[in-house]
């Protein structure tokens, strides 16, 4: 693959922008949106509740959250999406209450929300899971101080966004510091919060009741550039992505160079080239500024095809081991003990028909099929299209030839 492609907005950061626009009976103007199926469902999930919401331009998505008057979340919308929870955060502190069902999403792990709920309880909300329903009831949420038990993205987004209409200080302790926190956190300064230490492990908020709207970009999604990045490299291709933020793909882009691929900024991206062959690398998923668990699968099906031995080690979720067999169904050679995939490179794929079982898995394939030995068809696309805009264009864009087969 050669040439350039355009990184789109970030899905993750664009789920909790938009559910922190509903903190405040106004408009907000949001540019650099995705237009991806995940969006799309918070979109209409909000739109049950009453918000008034609609993309005015490619990108540019217009909200209006006046409206917003029902507190109970719908269930079909709902599952589809673990980050349907930042509903409960946006409805505590607008509404005083929330019922949202336990979310679904990715089978990459349990996923649990008990880290969201201890939170809440924290704040002074009264919280119940019952019937399938996380139900929240909090006439007066009061600031306190919370220790997140683990790193935890929803969690610290969730509980600034419950944080952000309560006058004083709330402190969130053993933070996330992933850039889709910091892109939150930034967002809700402009509405009115205040919010200091988002990109360190310390969050101060201190909320108003007064937010409004406002109008703001969301920052480059670091995932999907990280997975062009990679396919880049794995098809010994010539790319340069264009308007990422380059920090944000760090410790990717420090494999990719042990791995013997050439990273270069430009001035207006990351350009990646990969000409000889590639070497094994050993790596292990860890919270941001470590190596993105959600490129864990891609980065797999690169090292599939690098001759020698590779490991993954994922320390993040337990079950995101679901794209490894579809990979052995390619030709790739690994092997899954406990929190480790070992990959054995073998001299080529071959293209098979594969399954997205969830977004990156999907995403992975895609880089298989690429790399691989005559036609790859991918079904389950509704998972890749959760978390990628354009994908086929973006791709045939570069050289490959990818199309969507309808049915
Ligand atoms: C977010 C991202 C996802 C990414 C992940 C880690 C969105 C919409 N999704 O997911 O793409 O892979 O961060 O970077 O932004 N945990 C609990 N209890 C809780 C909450 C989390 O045990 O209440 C555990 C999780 O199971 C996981 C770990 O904490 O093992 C980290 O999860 P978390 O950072 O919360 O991930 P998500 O916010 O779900």
């Amino acid at each position: 693959m050669s040439g350039r492609l355009r990184v789109a907005g970030a899905k993750n950061s664009s789920l909790a922008v938009i559910a922190a626009a509903a903190l405040a009976a106004d408009r907000s103007v949001l540019e650099n949106v995705p237009l991806c199926r995940d969006v799309m469902t918070i979109l209409d999930i909000l739109r049950a509740l009453g918000a008034q919401a609609e993309f005015t331009a490619p990108g540019r998505l217009e909200l209006d959250a006046r409206d917003l008057t029902d507190h109970v979340a719908p269930y079909e919308l709902c599952r589809q999406m673990r980050a349907s929870i930042y509903v409960a955060g946006m409805l505590l502190a607008r509404l005083g209450r929330a019922q949202v069902p336990l979310p679904g999403g990715c089978v990459i792990g349990s996923r649990p929300v008990d880290f969201h709920i201890r939170g809440f309880e924290a704040l002074g909300a009264q919280v119940v899971t019952q019937h399938g329903f996380l139900k929240a009831h909090a006439p007066h949420l009061t600031a306190t101080s919370y220790y997140e038990p683990r790193s935890s993205v929803g969690t610290t987004i969730n509980l600034m966004l419950a944080a952000s209409r309560i006058p004083g200080a709330t402190v969130l302790q053993n933070a996330a510091r992933e850039p889709e926190v910091v892109d939150t956190a930034v967002f809700l300064s402009m509405m009115g919060a205040r919010v200091r230490g988002a990109g360190t492990s310390t969050i101060t908020v201190e909320g108003t009741p007064d937010l409004r709207g406002a109008a703001y970009t969301i920052i480059p999604d670091r995932i999907e550039a990280g997975t062009y990045l990679i396919a880049a490299a794995a098809t010994h291709g010539d790319v340069l992505i264009e308007d990422l933020i380059p920090e944000h793909v760090t410790a990717l882009l420090a494999k990719l160079g042990e791995a013997g691929a050439v990273v270069e900024p430009e001035p207006t991206g990351v350009r990646v080239r990969a000409e000889g062959g590639l070497r094994p690398v050993d790596v292990d998923t860890a919270p941001y500024p470590g190596f993105p668990t959600d490129l864990h699968p891609q980065l797999a099906a690169l090292l599939s095809v690098v001759s020698g031995r590779s490991t993954i080690r994922e320390t993040i979720f337990e079950r995101r081991f679901g794209y490894v067999d579809e990979l052995r169904r390619m030709g790739a050679e690994c092997r899954t003990e406990g929190d480790m995939v070992t990959i054995t490179g073998v001299s080529y794929l071959s293209g098979a028909p594969v399954e997205a079982v969830d977004i990156r898995a999907g995403a992975a394939l895609v880089v298989a099929g690429l790399q691989a030995r005559g036609e790859t068809q991918i079904s389950r696309l509704e998972n890749i299209d959760r978390g990628y805009e354009g994908l086929e264009e973006k791709l045939g864009a570069l050289g490959a030839r990818v199309q969507r087969v309808s049915g």
